[in-house]
């Protein structure tokens, strides 16, 4: 059964990713979003999904919503049940994921899990609040973040993925920390080896990219065996970010995504949309498709259908991370939703 999606190269565009606001209410360093609102126009929640289900009805399998914080975007779980209700090409039902800060999750992981939400994804950089404030720049947030990591596992939207991008000299102190966290809240850790989104800032607690800051995959790795030995586990699908480990007593599991020293660009299933309806195919492209304008102008579904299959056909080979003429990317990650 051939996905109806492809691009040049042969991959199958099974994944989208929207991004339903830019506003945050964390400001986190290496981030760099304020709480200064929305800085492009949100579409309308009718129209997130009238687009979701032109991707659908093309072959799209799994949705992630994500932001900016996906949690301050009213509608949200309308939203969600709504795309509960989609199946896929093969029948299925979608899977609808999220990606969030967990800053609002406490109160909320039980209406998602009932608006349909399949699965949850919390990003947290660091396993203390001191820390953790010094990353997000807001007051006490560890505590609530927590806090929803706990009540979407007992809601049902476990096992709980908890993302930490790892910064050389601020948070890699804490990886055996975090191995601790996995085993005793039963979550998956994944550690993101940092990737050059953001334009380099002078500002005094920036953080600013080089190659040196990144923590690779293999130290990474070394960190976790002076720990507790590990072992690798076979890879859920070729198209995964993560490369999956457990401890030697089974208890635990730990995910390293190294975009940087283990590129996965040539099994990449994702396109992207940005709160604006823009079509991005790659985190790192350099221009954006303007689905909504299209959409706005009163174009039919098998219209935008169609204008998905032209730009999907362009989608970039990989990223140039570390090379020669390297470009950061046209938008930085709140508008693009990582
Ligand atoms: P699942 O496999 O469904 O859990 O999703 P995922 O691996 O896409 O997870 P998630 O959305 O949590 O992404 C984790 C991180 O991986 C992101 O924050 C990015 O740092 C990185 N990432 C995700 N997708 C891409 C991609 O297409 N390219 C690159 N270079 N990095 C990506
Ligand atoms: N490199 C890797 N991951 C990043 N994220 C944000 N910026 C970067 C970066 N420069 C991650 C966040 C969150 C997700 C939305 O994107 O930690 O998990
Ligand atoms: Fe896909 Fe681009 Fe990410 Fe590579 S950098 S995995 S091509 S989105």
């Amino acid at each position: 059964d051939t996905p109806a999606l492809r691009d040049s190269y042969g991959r199958a565009i099974t994944d989208l990713r929207v991004s339903v606001t830019d506003r945050c209410n964390y400001r986190c360093v290496y981030c760099r979003t304020g709480n200064e609102g929305a800085m492009f126009d949100e579409l309308p929640i009718e129209d997130y999904l009238r687009i979701i289900r032109v991707f659908v009805s093309l072959g799209i399998e799994k949705v992630r919503l994500t932001g900016g914080e996906p949690l301050l975007r009213a509608g949200l779980l309308d939203l969600i049940q709504e795309l509960s209700g989609e199946r896929t090409l093969g029948g299925e039902r979608l899977d609808i994921a999220l990606t969030t800060n967990g800053h609002l999750l406490a109160g909320l992981a039980q209406p998602l899990k009932d608006a349909g939400l399949s699965r949850i994804t919390v990003s947290m950089d660091a396993v203390d609040s001191e820390t953790f404030t010094a990353i997000t720049r807001v007051p006490r947030s560890f505590d609530k973040v927590l806090a929803g990591i706990r009540a979407a596992s007992a809601a049902g939207l476990g096992p709980v993925k908890v993302n930490c991008v790892l910064l050389r000299g601020f948070n890699d102190s804490q990886i055996e920390e975090f191995a601790r966290f996995s085993r005793d809240e039963d979550v998956i850790v994944r550690f993101i080896e940092w990737m050059p989104l953001e334009e380099p800032s002078s500002a005094p607690n920036a953080r600013n990219w080089s190659r040196d800051t990144v923590v690779t995959l293999d130290e990474i790795v070394t960190r976790l065996n002076g720990f507790m030995p590990v072992v690798e586990l076979p890879a859920n699908a070729a198209s995964e970010t993560a490369r999956r480990y457990t401890f030697a007593d089974g208890r635990g599991e730990i995910g390293i995504i190294a975009p940087v020293s283990r590129p996965f660009c040539g099994h990449c299933s994702r396109v992207r949309l940005t709160s604006d309806g823009k079509i991005r195919t790659c985190l790192f492209s350099q221009t954006d498709h303007d689905l909504y304008g299209r959409l706005r102008r009163g174009a039919s579904d098998e219209e935008l259908a169609g204008y998905i299959r032209g730009v999907v056909d362009r989608k970039e080979a990989r990223h140039h991370i570390g090379e020669p003429g390297f470009e950061k990317p046209s938008r930085s990650m709140v508008h693009i939703g990582g």
